[in-house]
C-alpha cells in the first residue's frame, strides 16, 4: 500500500513526531493540529506544563514533521492559546508557511477567573504552503450578510459574503450537549472543524489531525465526505475516536439529506443563530436560509422549504440540545 492509501481513514496510536517522520511523502491535503497549550490540563497520557523552550523546541518539531507530510497545495490550521501564539505565528513563518488568517475563536462560555478578566478565545492560524496555490471553497462558508438578513438591502450580494476574521458562532463543548464525548477535557466543537474542512478541502481529500484527542475533526472529516488520519499518543482517547468513527459509520441517516447535508445545514443553522420558529413565522427568511444553503453545497440541487423547515426544530440553537 501507497504512503498516500495507508495513512487514509486510520487512527494511529504514538508520538506524531514520530508516526509523521517515519512517512516520506506527502498525503495530507489539510491538517488541523490542535496541540497541548502547555497549560496543565489533565491528558491521559501527556504532562501539559513543561520548561518553556522545551515546549517551544517541541512546537517547532510537531510543526515540521506535518509539513514534511503536507502536499504542496495543502493548508495547515493550527489552535493555540495566547502564551504560545506568538511564538507559533514565528515558527511558521520560520518554516516558510505563509499565513493567510490569524483567526480568533471566541467562546462566551469560557473560564471563570477572581482577578482578571475571563479568557474566552483561542488563536487559529491558518497557514499554506504556497500562496499561490491553494483550496479555498469560498462559497463552502459564505453567510448572509446583515444587508440581507437584517436591513432588507438590495444591493446585498444574493451568494452572501465571507465569514470575519473573529469567529463568534461557535460555543465550546459543555457538559450538557449532545456532541459532548465526555472522556477527554478539551474537545472542539464538531462545526467549527466542519467551516475549516468545507473551506481548505474537498470531497476525498485526506484530512490529518496530529492530535487528534476526542476525535472532532475525523468526525467532521468523515461526515462531510473527506478521508481522515488522527494521531493520538494515548491509547485510550484512540480506542474512544476509533469508537466514535465506528458509531458514525452505522449511523442511518432518515430523511431526505445525507450525513454531509446534515451538517452542512446545522452548520449553516448556528451560524444564523436563529431559533426554528423564526423560521416558522418568517417566510423571507426560510427563502435567504434555502438559497444560503444551495450556495454552500454548490450541487446544483434545488433545496425547497418544505424540506428544509421539518428538520430544523431538532438542530436550532437552544433546541435539540440536553
Ligand atoms: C488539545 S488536545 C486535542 C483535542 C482535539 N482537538 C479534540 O477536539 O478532541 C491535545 C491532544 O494531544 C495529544 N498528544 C500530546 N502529545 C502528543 C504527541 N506527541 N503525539 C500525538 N498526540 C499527542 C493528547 O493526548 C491530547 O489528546
Amino acid at each position: 500500500m501507497s504512503g498516500m492509501q495507508k495513512f487514509r481513514n486510520i487512527i494511529l496510536c504514538g508520538d506524531c513526531i514520530e508516526i509523521l517522520r517515519s512517512v516520506g511523502e506527502p498525503f495530507a491535503d489539510l491538517i488541523f493540529a490542535d496541540p497541548p497549550f502547555n497549560i496543565g490540563y489533565q491528558y491521559d497520557k501527556y504532562r501539559d506544563r513543561v520548561e518553556k523552550n522545551r515546549y517551544l523546541a517541541w512546537t517547532r518539531d510537531w510543526m515540521s514533521a506535518c509539513l514534511g507530510v503536507l502536499k504542496p497545495t495543502g493548508s495547515f490550521y493550527i489552535a493555540i492559546g495566547d502564551d504560545y501564539a506568538a511564538h507559533v505565528r514565528l515558527i511558521g513563518e520560520d518554516l516558510g508557511l505563509t499565513l493567510r488568517n490569524w483567526i480568533i475563536w471566541h467562546y462566551t462560555f469560557g473560564q471563570q477567573t477572581r482577578n482578571k478578566f475571563a479568557r474566552s478565545h483561542t488563536h487559529i492560524f491558518y497557514f499554506v504552503k504556497n500562496p499561490k496555490q491553494f483550496t479555498f471553497n469560498d462559497w463552502a462558508v459564505r453567510v448572509p450578510s446583515d444587508r440581507q438578513l437584517v436591513y432588507n438591502d438590495k444591493r446585498a450580494q444574493s451568494c452572501g459574503k465571507l465569514p470575519d476574521d473573529v469567529w463568534n458562532t461557535y460555543s465550546r463543548v459543555c457538559g450538557t450537549f449532545r456532541e459532548r464525548q465526555g472522556w477527554h477535557p478539551c474537545q472542539m466543537p464538531e462545526l467549527l472543524l466542519a467551516r475549516i474542512i468545507s473551506a481548505s478541502s474537498n470531497p476525498g481529500d485526506c484530512v490529518l489531525d496530529p492530535f487528534v484527542g476526542s476525535g472532532t475533526t475525523a468526525a467532521a472529516a468523515f461526515q462531510l465526505g473527506r478521508d481522515y488520519c488522527g494521531i493520538d499518543i494515548s491509547e485510550q482517547y484512540v480506542e474512544n475516536t476509533r469508537k466514535r468513527l465506528t458509531d458514525l459509520q452505522k449511523t442511518r441517516i432518515s430523511g431526505p439529506l445525507s450525513m454531509h447535508e446534515m451538517l452542512e445545514l446545522k452548520r449553516l443553522v448556528f451560524e444564523i443563530g436563529r431559533p426554528a420558529d423564526a423560521y416558522q413565522m418568517n417566510e423571507k427568511l426560510t427563502q435567504l436560509f434555502c438559497r444560503q444553503f444551495a450556495v454552500r453545497m454548490n450541487n446544483c440541487k434545488h433545496y425547497k422549504p418544505d424540506m428544509i423547515l421539518p428538520l430544523l426544530p431538532e438542530i436550532c440553537p437552544c433546541q435539540g440540545r440536553k
